[in-house]
């Protein structure tokens, strides 16, 4: 939903233009998850003595994108860029609005007060904010903006104003966020803590990244446990800091730390990251990071590891694309190969998922199977539901994780849910998952993010491997998606003899994959001209059945979602009971018909089209010549095998909608009122 972002040097000397360039830029790799305002919050003054700077805080906040953000600071003549700090800490924040309007005043960091005391980033939704409000005003507060944010800031300054004793930041923060309800990410930065930040986390990612040209002193932080709690005053005040219980390089402290959603946004800088978990709270204080948590409970686990990223920012640049979008679909020739690597053997026919192989069993075991997701992974289970029965055997049920929550939907211990999902933070999927959870059934993670909360928090999974997807609109996961789903069915039925003959086919189909991908990306001309003559209409209907359903549903949310025309996925099937009477001369068709076991179906569907004067563009199999030579317009893909043919027919249509959006002047990977990472109901 918005993007988080902060970096502390200590004792690496920078200057105020060198701190502004990171966060900007980690700012912009942040982007995708939302772009409608941005701001920064660093040291004020500019003294060269850092003492005084750090005794105010300046914010520079703008609407729209993070390129106006830069220019505005660059535009502030009171700020002197070349200020060196040898200890500073800077936030910063890409927005995207749930409360209150995009405008700098409702941007973050929001503050505490008019002097700065406490500025904070947020992401996510605090729901008891109007209580918290109600509160604060009673106190005198007045409120600046339409923010739930700012109620977090003034709860900070508040509790620290009534402070009994001398308080940590750390135990501050502590103190407040028990206080709020809801979804947080957090990031905070004070005039009466200068060089130290807090940050913390409730149903949404952050992570920290550490650079220190020395050794660090470990390789994982044991989490400091508060004691028992009972006694208020006596915990008022987290434990010592040592060595034992934080993070630091041994020999000089000089280190640099970033506090991210992503590990998109510090990559560049380090690859040695620490993911945190929900209810954390990071505090880095004199050059030193600790974690605390209020008490350990059941299944914590009480250390919190040093991981080394494999990502490569190569893997996160545009290379020669006009947009990230292109890049993914033009990847997907080596995205499902990644997907593949190592887990299928073409040679011997078998299938290893090291992800779920202490549970294929029980799961093998299991009475249904519920694929749970939202948007275009709902729509890879939709793909994949059909050959999941047939080499299952078991009934599978493909939801959409808001509806299944809403019909409260009865989950049996038996039960084995997967909840498939590019970001594995998805709101919905992961308030799904718990409701799973809790009721007892085997939960398995089809994500493509490492150390996301959805593949943390599910009991073992598949990671799809298909690299960052940065365009909002998602192309490589989908077919990375299906993919993997594949991969599971396979794995289901490598014991049953009746299904071999079907297996082999399927891993050979497997095989060729990726050079029929490149063939169908080769019609990217043909698919640019047809956009030519489609640009200008309303409105765009798709229509198939059987395996091409998920294809014309996740068409339509292509071309939907990035080029603002109205677009609808038609089950041909149900054509003669509604849909035809959209259909005349003028309406754009596109049908999918293949030569699959709906065939004859699907060519009764083009003739009840054709009969209404439509006149469809037609996705066919390149030797279907009683569809070439009945259509007047075709889309000619190779032919593979049934249950793969989707992964093929939908990459024309990604083209579309891409070139659709191009023509029609609209930003490609940041669509209006959309962001790519949902982390809220
Ligand atoms: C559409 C799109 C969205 C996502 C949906 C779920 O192009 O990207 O529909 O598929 O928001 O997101 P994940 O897969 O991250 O759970």
């Amino acid at each position: 939903m918005c993007g988080i972002f902060a970096y502390l040097n200590y004792h690496v000397p920078r200057t105020r233009r060198e701190i502004l360039e990171v966060l900007i830029k980690g700012l912009h790799r942040l982007e995708y998850r939302g772009y409608d305002s941005a701001g920064v919050g660093i040291d004020g003054g500019n003294s060269k003595e850092w003492e005084s700077n750090s005794k105010s805080i300046h914010l520079i906040k703008q609407s729209g994108k993070v390129n106006a953000l830069d220019e505005e600071i660059h535009r502030q003549q009171d700020v002197d860029l070349d200020v060196e700090f040898d200890v500073h800490l800077g936030i910063a924040h890409t927005r995207w609005a749930t409360h209150g309007a995009p405008s700098p005043v409702n941007s973050h960091p929001q503050r505490s007060d008019k002097n700065n005391e406490f500025i904070v980033i947020h992401n996510g939704i605090i729901t008891n904010y109007k209580d918290l409000k109600k509160f604060l005003e009673s106190k005198g507060y007045e409120f600046e903006s339409e923010t739930d944010t700012e109620t977090i800031a003034k709860l900070l300054k508040y509790m620290y104003d009534n402070r009994e004793s001398d308080i940590t930041f750390a135990t501050l923060v502590e103190q407040v966020t028990q206080q709020l309800e809801g979804a947080f990410v957090l990031v905070f930065k004070s005039v009466h803590y200068p060089g130290e930040t807090v940050g913390s986390r409730r149903g949404g990612p952050l992570l920290i990244g550490v650079r220190s040209d020395h050794k660090l002193s470990t390789d994982h932080i044991p989490i400091l446990y508060r004691s028992s709690g009972k006694d208020k005053k006596s915990c008022s005040t987290l434990p010592r800091l040592d060595q034992d219980t934080c993070l630091f390089p041994v020999e000089e402290k000089a280190v640099e730390y970033y506090f991210a959603s992503d590990a998109s946004a510090v990559i560049e800088h380090t690859n040695q990251v620490i993911f945190l978990e929900d209810d954390d709270i990071a505090a880095v204080s004199d050059g030193r990071l600790s974690i605390h948590r209020i008490k350990r409970t059941a299944g914590d686990h009480p250390a919190r590891a040093i991981q080394t990223l494999q990502m490569e920012l190569q893997q996160i640049m545009k290379g020669n694309f006009s947009s990230f979008m292109q890049k993914e679909i033009f990847e997907q020739p080596e995205s499902v190969v990644n997907t593949m690597r190592g887990r299928v053997n073409f040679e011997n026919n078998t299938v290893t998922l090291g992800g779920l192989k202490d549970h294929i069993k029980e799961i093998q075991r299991c009475r249904r199977l519920i694929l749970i997701a939202c948007g275009t992974s709902y729509h890879a289970g939709v793909a994949t539901r059909q050959v999941l029965e047939e080499l299952t055997e078991l009934p599978v049920m493909v939801e959409l994780a808001s509806d299944f929550l809403d019909r409260n939907t009865p989950v049996f211990r038996d039960d084995v849910c997967f909840f498939i999902s590019q970001s594995g933070e998805t709101a919905d999927s992961l308030l799904a998952l718990r409701y799973c959870k809790e009721r007892g059934a085997l939960t398995v993670g089809i994500t493509n993010t490492v150390g996301s909360s959805i593949s943390r928090e599910t009991d073992c999974g598949v990671h799809i491997n298909a690299g960052p997807e940065i365009g909002v609109a998602s192309t490589k996961a989908y077919t990375s998606q299906f993919v993997a789903l594949i991969m599971f069915a396979l794995l289901m039925c490598d014991d049953r003899i009746s299904v071999q003959p079907r297996r082999r086919e399927i891993i050979q189909g497997l095989k060729v994959l990726p050079d029929l991908i490149k063939e169908v990306l080769s019609l990217d001309d043909e698919i640019q001209k047809l956009a030519t003559e489609l640009y200008q209409q309303k409105s765009v209907l798709i229509m198939g059945r059987g395996y091409h359903y998920a294809t014309c549903l996740e068409g339509a949310l292509k071309i939907k979602e990035i080029t603002y025309m109205h677009s609808e996925g038609i089950l041909a099937g149900e054509l003669k009971h509604g849909p035809l009477a959209l259909v005349d001369k003028l309406m754009p068709v596109i049908m999918i018909i293949m030569r699959d076991h709906t065939y004859n179906k699907c060519q009764n569907a083009l003739q009840q089209v054709v009969a209404r004067q439509g006149r469809p563009i037609v996705i066919c199999d390149t030797e279907d010549y009683e569809t070439i030579n009945s259509s007047s317009r075709t889309i000619k893909v190779p032919h593979c095998l049934d249950c793969l043919q989707g992964i093929l027919c939908v990459i024309p249509l990604q083209l579309l909608s891409f070139h659709l959006a191009v023509l029609r002047g609209f930003d490609v990977d940041c669509p209006r009122n959309l962001a790519k990472s949902v982390t809220v109901e």
